[in-house]
């Protein structure tokens, strides 16, 4: 029940109506009973500042961004967590407030500082561990957009041995190698990246372990589109990890099982970014269970 000391959670995006978060984030404040409510928010881009001043003074405790905000929303924050640093993005923001700061005794107000996280990468690796180890592994991604960097960093940060980039637009896969290397040299990772080509692929995917596509490729609408790999181009050890989630079973999703291989959803990684910012604003571990079962309900599957 909603009463006068309910407190706030939500999301931010342009446009906001086609958001699965609040059925996830909803069923699990409730398994816990919280007295907390996760709404979603329309803002557009030029009401970005007043709209992360107005969630402090009214006490909102922790926002989802989604697109077009995740980078825009950076420069409104006062901290960024080092690894969305490194991404250049934000999708998680936690609002603090400190009563007992000096300066807001002073002027009898309470102090709202806030710090911004990237939970995307988190989601897709916790997705992937849940079938195969990562260390030591090599790991194939198609795409170079803002998905395949979150992905890219915390992947790369995660004990691999070999990270195998392809883009259709190469310029884009050099310059997220380039961040890769400049962030992550201590990681010791070898780093290659080729141009989305079928031979390229094929010859990337032989000697992989793990094979993420972040492409947009096989998303609804375009449900019929050919998948970035046929069966014949993909093997019984490898885990391949389609991110788009609408359909669940994707044109790769398909050919991965024509192929024997291990598959992960789409719809893990956005469970699991969002069981990360529950765990971020309330501290606490979050009810997967609950959430996954809302997730899944809210897309219909
Ligand atoms: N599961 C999740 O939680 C989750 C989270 C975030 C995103 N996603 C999904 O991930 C997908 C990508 O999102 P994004 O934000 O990274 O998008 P983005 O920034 O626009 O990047 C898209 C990437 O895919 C490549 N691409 C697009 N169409 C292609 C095609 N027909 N053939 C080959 N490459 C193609 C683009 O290549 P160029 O550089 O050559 O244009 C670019 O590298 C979307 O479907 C989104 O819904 C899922």
């Amino acid at each position: 029940m909603i009463d006068g000391k309910t407190k706030i959670l939500g999301v931010i995006g342009d446009p906001i109506e086609h958001t699965f978060s609040p059925a996830m984030h909803n069923a699990g404040l409730s398994e816990l009973g919280l007295n907390y409510i996760y709404l979603p928010f329309h803002v557009k881009e030029d009401r970005l500042g007043e709209c992360i001043q107005g969630a402090k003074a009214m006490g909102i405790e922790g926002l989802n961004v989604t697109i077009p905000h995740k980078t825009n929303v950076m420069k409104h924050l006062d901290d960024i967590d080092s690894v969305a640093s490194m991404i250049g993005a934000v999708n998680t923001i936690q609002f603090n407030f400190d009563e007992n700061n000096e300066s807001s005794n002073q002027n009898n107000e309470t102090s709202v500082t806030t710090k911004g996280f990237n939970t995307d990468g988190y989601g897709c690796v916790r997705a992937i561990k849940e079938k195969t180890s990562i260390n030591n592994k090599k790991v194939t991604i198609t795409g170079a957009g803002g998905a395949a960097r979150a992905v890219a960093f915390q992947i790369a940060s995660s004990g691999i041995d070999e990270l195998s980039i392809l883009n259709r637009n190469f310029e884009k896969a050099v310059s997220l190698a380039n961040d890769l290397e400049s962030n992550l040299s201590e990681a010791g990772i070898d780093i290659t990246i080729n141009s989305c080509e079928i031979e390229n692929l094929k010859r990337e995917l032989d000697s992989s372990d793990i094979f993420i596509d972040t492409t947009p490729i096989g998303m609804y609408p375009n449900v019929d589109d050919k998948a970035i790999a046929s069966a014949d181009m993909l093997h019984e050890e490898l885990v391949v990890n389609d991110i788009v989630y609408t359909p669940m079973e994707t044109s790769l999703i398909k050919e991965a099982l024509k192929a024997n291989a291990e598959v992960v959803y789409g719809y893990k990684m956005l469970l699991y970014q969002g069981i990360r910012s529950f765990e971020i604003w309330l501290g606490r571990e979050a009810p997967v269970d609950v959430m996954e079962k809302a997730l899944l309900d809210a897309l219909g599957i």
